[in-house]
């Protein structure tokens, strides 16, 4: 059997025959196809990119209809059970490979070596108003960034790209903990090498007078699985974001804040503090089956719930359930617990979510554990930006070596005015 398509153009009789690779052709195949010579020939047309694939990629793999979710081979599952840092996954994803020890102490030395940000750059947090939005503060730092570090635009010598992946992965969390303590009107504080990734973190968002902070461990490890389960998800928003904008050949910490700001907004990383901001307005359990009558009638979304790839329960949102109830066993349950327990279960019950498969995302329980770590609910897409910058820099440095890419350009489909001439504006009606 070829492995083409044939495809009969009803308009002129024509037949073409189309090459598949990969159960797809490409478009530009289409083109071939029309009725004039001078025609431009066919598109596909295709908005928020329902089916199409726009690169080949062999970083992260999802099968939505089973509830499948890899990094570079490994499930998602295994890999928040077995890893014990999230430099190790970061190195995986950026890299291929899981590291050895030698490989991964480097990696470690190299982040940690970054860990900290120029004076100027704190001074320039400090400039923003007390109740400044800490995902505002922080896509504007990470720009910020890359009026400090002018070589980061030599995005094709490798030795230069590698220096920004430290630099960003190393000043992510520093940056999102000065945010916070700025909203706080705390001194910040600086980087802790010695701690793990998350416990420096930790450290940068809560230390207060101790000499030295010593992270709850069942919190840090919380946090450290968290990340994991955040850290790549495929062609996303924002990922999307970011290997367009860096196919203009921009510096990664310009391209990097593009990103971050596509995380923000309520469908897609923005949806973690908008679940939070549901449950306060829903407030008690009685009040969940007017707010599914109002969802069924089209009034309003469930935040945490659906998604574009996942027909079935997120694998994310599996693990994060169960990480909730070990985090609540420190932290004492986050009252919103059961609330969020009843709207899952009337859901899950009820026709127009099951015809629609829609489940629980990764969104729905995170806001919970972060809520009751006491990060606070405008901090939440914050959490999310830390560990996706490492997924984000694993398609951009894809996306740069690949050749069949190039400066992302879609297509459009005019439906606009036709020419016409210019009228004087005491002529216009
Ligand atoms: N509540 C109620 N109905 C929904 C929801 C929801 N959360 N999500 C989808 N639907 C309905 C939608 O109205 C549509 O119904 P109909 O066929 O009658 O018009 C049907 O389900 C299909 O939805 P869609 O809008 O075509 O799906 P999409 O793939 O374009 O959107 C989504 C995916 C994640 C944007 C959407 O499900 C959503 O807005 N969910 C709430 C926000 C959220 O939790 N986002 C986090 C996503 S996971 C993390 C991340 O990506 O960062």
């Amino acid at each position: 059997m070829p492995d083409t398509l044939t495809i009969l153009d009803n308009r002129t009789g024509k037949k073409y025959d189309i090459p598949i690779e990969n159960d797809a052709i490409r478009a530009m195949d289409l083109r071939q196809i029309k009725v004039k010579d001078d025609d431009f020939g066919m598109m596909t047309y295709d908005p928020a990119f329902m089916n199409t694939a726009s690169v080949k990629s062999r970083i992260t793999y999802i099968d939505g209809d089973k509830g499948i979710l890899h990094y570079r081979g490994y499930p998602i599952e295994q890999l928040a059970e077995h890893s014990t840092s999230f430099l190790e996954v970061a190195y995986l994803l950026l890299h291929g490979e899981l590291p050895n020890s030698p490989q991964i102490d480097a990696w470690r030395h190299n982040i940690k070596h970054h860990t900290f940000i120029h004076e100027s750059i704190k001074k320039l947090m400090e400039g923003f108003r007390y109740d400044a939005h800490p995902m505002g503060m922080f896509i504007s730092t990470i720009s910020a960034l890359s009026t400090f570090y002018p070589e980061a635009k030599e995005i094709l010598n490798p030795e230069v790209r590698q220096k920004q992946i430290y630099r960003l992965i190393g000043k992510v969390p520093t940056i999102a903990a000065f945010a916070y303590r700025h909203s706080k009107g705390m001194p910040y504080i600086y980087p802790d090498n010695n701690l793990t990734y998350a416990g420096n973190f930790l450290s940068m968002m809560y230390k207060i007078g101790e000499p030295r902070y010593t992270p709850n461990p069942v919190l840090e490890h919380a946090l450290t699985v968290l990340f994991i389960l955040h850290a790549d998800h495929e062609q996303n928003c924002s990922t999307n974001t970011m290997r367009s904008i860096g196919s203009s050949h921009i510096d990664p910490f310009s391209a990097c804040a593009g990103a971050a700001a596509a995380l923000w907004g309520p469908l897609h990383g923005g949806a973690n503090e908008a679940v939070l901001r549901m449950l306060d307005e829903i407030g008690s359990k009685d009040k969940v089956p007017e707010i599914i009558k109002g969802v069924k009638e089209g009034k309003r979304k469930l935040m945490g719930f659906g998604h574009r790839i996942y027909k079935n329960y997120d694998p994310r949102a599996k693990v994060i359930k169960k990480l909730a109830y070990e985090v609540f066993e420190v932290t004492g349950k986050n009252p919103k617990l059961d609330l969020a327990l009843e709207l899952e279960r009337i859901a899950l019950e009820d026709e127009y979510f099951v015809k629609r498969k829609l489940y629980p995302n990764v969104d729905f329980y995170s806001g919970l554990i972060y809520e009751a770590m006491g990060f606070p609910m405008d901090f939440f897409p914050v959490l999310f930006a830390i560990p996706r910058t490492a997924g984000w820099l694993a398609h951009w440095q894809e996306h740069l070596d690949d050749p069949d890419q190039k400066i992302a350009r879609p297509r459009q489909i005019f439906l606009g005015a036709a020419k016409r001439n210019w009228v004087p504006l005491n002529k216009r009606s």
